[in-house]
């Protein structure tokens, strides 16, 4: 600790819908000294209006705007930020390569990355990480005979999109320490605030257009898919449904979620069915995991805006026959006691921004 206390890093998460920032302390115990969310709500009346999206890049002015909005209401000046990249405009996958040193893993993935990134490295920025271990059988090996396989998680954007975030960061003052996937950002995050040895998670940040679907195996991240879906398409669905506008949809779907009431029916319905994409991406991947690892996927954590939907947890344990709660662990980031309560109803929103900050620890 210098005379002027810990050092400080930012988070930053900008989603779809909105912008999440956390600032932590780095002592031992890294400690939250402040955080904010700011939404923009324009995407409720005009669906094109999301900040950026599968389907559009974001503007960096409205977003820089935005931002200075959020740094004005949560009081933060400036400072080191870690910021983080959706799955939508991004590239993740999984490779198996027999054991290799860092170096000949890094050759490897170089040499051959048009297999798995239709960019090249020079155009990319790219990160992979370990991702554990798996037994693969040979075609004819007999029962427990098969070589280990060494996993690797690879993730690469754009430097073009890079670009795009370092003058959002640059406009309002902040200082860009580092860019990652938000699937490591949720990862780190995780690690950070439970043990995961010998247990297979499946995360769902479900956001307002977008949901990441992680799973975590023994603490390394096996499988990422990302699907355009998420609370947004709810709010749609009720203002369709039910003929009022998107601001109105948007109350509704926070007053009643998938509460059941009989004079309510009708927005149970449309909240339940609208889950349904979702749902069907995560049935694929708990397939995918099962092949591919010969065991299942043994619990659901939910993270993002959306879980505060009132009775999703319900909704996925029901459907998955098994553990689903909503990530909220405010303890271990030592905040004072009459924050605590405020912070655990922020807190799965601001899993992504989070676990960016605490890159600043590595
Ligand atoms: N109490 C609540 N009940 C239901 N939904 C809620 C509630 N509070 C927030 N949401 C929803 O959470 C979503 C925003 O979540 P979040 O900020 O994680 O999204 P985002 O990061 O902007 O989007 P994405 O991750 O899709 O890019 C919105 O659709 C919003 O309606
Ligand atoms: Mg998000």
């Amino acid at each position: 600790m210098s005379f002027f206390g810990p050092k400080k890093v930012l988070g930053l998460d900008i989603g779809t819908s909105s912008i999440k920032i956390v600032e932590l302390a780095l002592g031992k115990q890294p400690q939250i000294t402040n955080y904010g969310v700011i939404e923009n709500v324009n995407h409720l009346t005009q669906p094109s209006k999301s900040l950026q999206s599968s389907a559009h890049a974001m503007g960096p002015e409205n977003i820089s705007d935005l931002l200075k909005q959020l740094l004005v209401k949560t009081g933060i000046r400036g400072g080191d930020v870690y910021i983080t990249y959706p799955i939508f405009s991004s590239f993740a996958t999984l490779l198996e390569f027999p054991a290799l040193s860092p170096e000949e893993v890094e050759r490897t993935i170089s040499y051959s990355f048009r297999q798995y990134v239709p960019l090249t490295p020079e155009e990319t920025a790219y990160e992979w990480v370990e991702a554990g271990e798996k037994k693969v059988t040979q075609p004819g090996g007999a029962e427990g005979e098969g070589a280990m396989k060494k996993l690797f998680f690879l993730t690469a954007i754009s430097k073009k999109i890079v670009a795009n975030y370092t003058t959002v960061v640059q406009r309002v003052g902040l200082g860009l320490k580092g860019i990652e996937s938000e699937t490591l950002s949720v990862l780190r995050i995780i690690r950070a605030t439970s043990s995961l040895e010998g247990r297979v998670v499946a995360v769902f940040d479900i956001g307002a257009y977008a949901t990441n679907i992680i799973v975590i195996r023994n603490g390394y991240v096996v499988v990422n898919r990302g699907l355009d879906s998420g609370g947004g398409d709810i709010t749609r669905s009720i203002a369709r449904g039910l003929g009022v506008d998107g601001s109105h949809a948007e109350d509704i779907k926070k007053h009643q979620g998938l509460t059941y009431t009989a004079e309510q029916a009708a927005v149970y319905q449309l909240v339940y069915f609208a889950l349904d994409s979702i749902l069907e991406e995560a049935k694929r991947v708990f397939g995918m995991y099962r092949t591919k690892f010969d065991e299942s996927i043994s619990e659901v954590v939910i993270v993002g805006g959306s879980s505060s939907l009132k009775g999703i947890e319900g909704y996925f344990s029901e459907k998955f026959g098994i553990t689903t709660t909503v990530y909220t662990p405010g303890h271990y980031f030592g905040v004072k006691p009459e924050g605590v309560v405020a912070l655990e109803r922020a807190f799965p929103q601001l899993a992504v921004a989070m676990g960016a900050a605490l890159k600043g620890k590595e």
